[in-house]
């Protein structure tokens, strides 16, 4: 990062009081590269991205989730578009660190076919890794690839030095918003963006998507957040975050504390 004296200058207000503070120097995530791994019937692997790979992954998005066509994550439809954004198994120790999204696959191993896949996309300065997106291919669904994939997220996102994660659900899709609020794993609910991403529908038809956004701390991100007792609300933010924080003991239990 490009270094600035910053003793001329004074905050608004000065915080950090409530939380750890630190110097602030270079900070980068790093993709962990996983280990491929089986899944429980030996029926699949699950990998990271390579190179041989793009087209089948840019057709496997097309059938799996066709809503983000014209959004911005188009760029997943098209193989080409790849090699720039996603670390690649062939060059990984390069691209843990100079490509912003990690995708995982998992392919069917008898028949060679993509199953289901996921992004990361990594926000060096922020120390954060947003889960941005998951699909199964409609022929491969229920089998718990989900599950797998989720490990495998879980497993990249700690080893690659993130402390912040966030992701996002559609409103379209109960079956993830179920899950989630059924096991939360720490996730904590965010809020609601209507009309966040724009989504396809069908032809060539879009709208604006409404999604719900979630986060979680790691690797001890969670001791350099300010707590609410430092935080200035208004009275009636105070009593949404009061509801919020209800909300997330109800689906997170003790799971909601950082782990
Ligand atoms: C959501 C999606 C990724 C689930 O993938 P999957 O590989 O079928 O999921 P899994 O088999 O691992 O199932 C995960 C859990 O969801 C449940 N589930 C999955 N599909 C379900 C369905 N149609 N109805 C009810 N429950 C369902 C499973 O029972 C499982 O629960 P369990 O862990 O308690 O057994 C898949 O349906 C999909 O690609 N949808 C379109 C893209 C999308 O919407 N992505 C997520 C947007 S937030």
């Amino acid at each position: 990062m490009r270094h600035l004296d910053m003793s001329p200058y004074r905050p608004f207000r000065e915080m950090g009081r409530s939380c750890r503070t630190r110097l602030i120097q270079d900070k980068v995530v790093r993709w962990a590269r996983p280990e491929p791994r089986d899944s429980r019937d030996g029926r699949f692997v699950v990998r990271p991205l390579a190179q041989a790979d793009v087209d089948a992954a840019a057709q496997l998005w097309r059938l799996s989730y066709p809503e983000i066509y014209g959004s911005p994550h188009n760029f997943m439809l098209f193989p080409e578009e790849y090699q720039a954004r996603m670390a690649l198994a062939e060059t990984w120790e390069e691209d843990a660190v100079t490509k912003p999204c990690c995708m995982l696959v998992i392919q069917e191993k008898a028949t060679g076919r993509l199953a289901a896949a996921s992004l990361m996309t990594k926000f060096d300065a922020n120390l954060q890794i947003e889960w941005t997106f998951a699909g199964t291919h409609p022929d491969y669904r229920q089998l718990g690839l989900m599950g797998l994939l989720g490990d495998t997220m879980e497993w990249v996102s700690r080893a690659s030095g993130a402390e912040y994660l966030t992701t996002f659900l559609e409103t379209w899709h109960t079956i993830t918003q179920a899950e989630t609020l059924k096991k939360a794993g720490g996730w904590r609910l965010a809020g609601i963006f209507p009309g966040n991403f724009t989504r396809w529908t069908k032809d060539q038809q879009e709208y604006r998507a409404c999604e719900v956004h979630m986060y979680r701390f790691i690797n001890d991100g969670g001791k350099y957040a300010t707590k609410p007792e430092e935080w200035h609300l208004h009275p009636d933010l105070q009593k949404l975050w009061e509801a919020l924080e209800a909300f997330n003991r109800g689906i997170g239990g003790p799971e909601a504390e950082e782990r």
